[in-house]
């Protein structure tokens, strides 16, 4: 088993750090020369793909924040109308679903019964399925239209890691690849960002190298703490409430995860002396005054006596005033920095989950794949 870890002390470890080439063989095959995208997988009519009018993304757990990440990515590139629901939410309230939306079904196993039920639900109705789905021949990819693999690779670790940054990779292709089938405004940008996809794995590899020692000396100070607050915008909101998961799953430690936007709304308030608070920094390069809003939001939270613990973008002086930690990622499109972001909050839900001396790989109450209701 040992030799299973790569030499690391759980799979989770090990994981973690196969991401750049989850990452890197999700891409493989699916960009030629020409900076175009060809995904033979999706063996569904390109009538059909050009006559969506709605794209609704299910799933749960952590693939439920992949699908989050891809909501933003997909109607930015596509502008088409995408939702994302849980799936045992989303088959129970009766949804407007007809031949004209796609459902994307986002799976790690393809064997959670919610997501599964979903699927055939989104079926009777007439829609089109597409599956992400890191497990070959499992039973969402059988039922759905079509399947995008993700190939993280087998996934051991309860927890999931480089699953999920291969479904946002995965979601990524897709999106691109509709909004080139679909020719748009964005048309020009499609073959920057699959360069800028194709630097991933090795920027995902800069984080492990240079990001985790700080991360995990962080992480082995906080063994007690009583809650963790996260707080993310734009795409860094589902970042944050994956991380807020990964530390409620293996660390069994209070967390959540907060639009930064709705701090005055209410979380503010949970603020007192030695909180902890992770922020995920938006680029500065952004183009909607986002960061200026999350760096005030770190102001205030810090005035009110939180610990602040800050994620940002390389040559971010700014956050620097006002975080107690800070742990730099690498420069990238504002739309992909959850590729990046997740990586330190996965180290530390780990590295806090060893250091209480919890079982990091099993974590109790929980299975890798839920396939019952
Ligand atoms: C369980 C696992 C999670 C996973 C979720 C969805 O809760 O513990 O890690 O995200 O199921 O699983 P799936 O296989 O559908 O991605």
């Amino acid at each position: 088993a040992a030799a299973e870890k790569d030499g690391y002390p759980s799979f989770m470890e090990k994981e973690i750090h196969d991401q750049p080439s989850a990452v890197g063989d999700t891409l493989l095959g699916r960009l030629d020369e020409n900076g175009s995208l060809t995904l033979d997988e999706i063996k569904i009519d390109e009538s059909v793909l050009r006559s969506i009018d709605k794209i609704v993304v299910i799933a749960c757990g952590t693939a439920a924040y992949a699908g989050q990440v891809a909501r933003y990515a997909i109607e930015h590139w596509c502008r088409i109308p995408t939702e994302v629901e849980l799936a045992h939410e989303f088959r129970y309230r009766d949804p407007i679903v007809n031949e004209k939306t796609l459902v994307v079904a986002v799976s790690q196993s393809g064997e959670t019964m919610d997501t599964l039920m979903a699927v055939r639900h989104a079926q009777e109705q007439g829609a089109k399925v597409v599956a992400i789905c890191n497990t070959n021949g499992s039973t969402i990819p059988r039922e759905a239209d079509a399947v995008l693999y993700t190939h993280a690779g087998p996934e051991i670790a309860v927890a999931s890691t480089k699953a999920f940054l291969a479904q946002i990779t995965a979601a990524y292709l897709l999106g691109l690849y509709l909004a080139q089938l679909r020719g748009n405004k964005y048309k020009d940008e499609i073959a920057s960002l699959l360069a800028e996809l194709e630097a991933m794995p090795g920027k995902i590899q800069r984080v492990l190298d240079e990001v985790e020692p700080q991360v995990k000396e962080l992480a082995s100070s906080m063994k007690d703490a009583g809650s963790v607050l996260f707080l993310g915008r734009h795409v860094g909101y589902p970042v944050a409430m994956e991380g807020a998961l990964k530390l409620k799953e293996i660390a069994y430690i209070h967390a959540e995860g907060f639009a930064a936007g709705e701090l005055k709304h209410g979380p503010i308030a949970l603020i007192d002396q030695g909180q902890p608070v992770i922020v995920i920094v938006p680029s500065p390069r952004g183009r909607d005054s986002l960061h200026a809003k999350v760096v005030s939001n770190i102001q205030e939270i810090r005035a009110r006596g939180a610990e602040t613990i800050v994620i940002a973008e390389e040559g971010d002086e700014a956050v620097r005033e006002f975080a107690n930690h800070v742990f730099y990622v690498p420069e990238s499109p504002t739309l992909l920095q959850p590729l990046l972001a997740t990586v330190p909050l996965q180290i530390f839900a780990a590295e806090l989950a060893g250091a209480k001396g919890y079982d990091v790989d099993q974590p109790r109450n929980l299975a890798k794949s839920v396939t019952v209701e």
